[in-house]
């Protein structure tokens, strides 16, 4: 799995936190079945963010579902206790935010012990220099484009510029990195993000909420 994350192919993947939890199985065969690249799952404790959804336990019972990439981000304040536990469980990438407690830098390489993709994920508010230095240390950087806690918020355009900086720091240093937009991403976002440098999208509200789950993956796509 080293080499998952793509660095400029587009990937496109649902974020399970807006489908219906009392049936994440189906709702997570039903993506991966209309062409998903890749299953975003939202970890939020009540505390870094003020809103609780899923544990290690549950990722390791929604890896029997499907093959594709689990992707587990981390809305937690303290993201190195849980690593190992995450990892145990299946996830193929595992994302911290730099806003988190303890040391980052520690908890990005623990995570590539286990073989997995490191990634950093940085909220509306934080600048992208302060994201530069940790770019050696992941496959994956994740700039949010709402406030992290919540599906169904809208996409923030001043982040725009963010992701450009990010993508040209990325080209300039020839590093192996995708860069991952996750915030209120529709057709038309995703082809702002894009053009901006990023090249993973993450898709809650949009495509739950897609008559043509297919068709709508499509769209972010192109
Ligand atoms: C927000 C989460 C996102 C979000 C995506 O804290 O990280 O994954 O739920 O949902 P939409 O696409 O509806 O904004
Ligand atoms: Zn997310």
């Amino acid at each position: 799995m080293a080499n998952l994350v793509p660095q400029h192919q587009i990937w496109a993947g649902p974020s399970i936190v807006a489908g219906d939890f009392a049936d994440l199985r189906c709702e997570i065969e039903r993506l991966t079945a209309a062409g998903a690249d890749y299953i975003h799952l939202d970890v939020m404790d009540g505390h870094f963010v003020p809103n609780i959804t899923i544990g290690a336990p549950v990722v390791k019972d929604l890896r029997k579902t499907t093959a594709l990439p689990l992707d587990a981000h981390l809305m937690i304040t303290h993201p190195l206790q849980y690593i190992d536990d995450f990892a145990k469980a299946g996830a193929d990438i595992i994302t911290v935010h730099l806003e988190s407690e303890g040391d980052t830098a520690q908890a990005l390489k623990k995570i590539r012990t286990h073989h997995i993709i490191p990634a950093l994920a940085i909220k509306p508010g934080t600048p992208a220099e302060q994201a530069l230095s940790l770019l050696p240390l992941v496959g994956m950087v994740l700039v949010m484009t709402v406030e992290p806690g919540f599906s169904g918020q809208a996409f923030m355009p001043d982040m725009l510029p963010k992701i450009r900086a990010i993508r040209d720091e990325i080209t300039r240093r020839d590093l192996p990195v995708g860069i991952q937009v996750d915030g209120g991403i529709n057709a038309q976002t995703a082809r702002e993000a894009v053009a901006a440098g990023a090249n993973i999208l993450v898709a809650g509200n949009y495509l739950f909420g897609a008559d043509d789950v297919a068709a709508a993956i499509a769209a972010l796509r192109a």
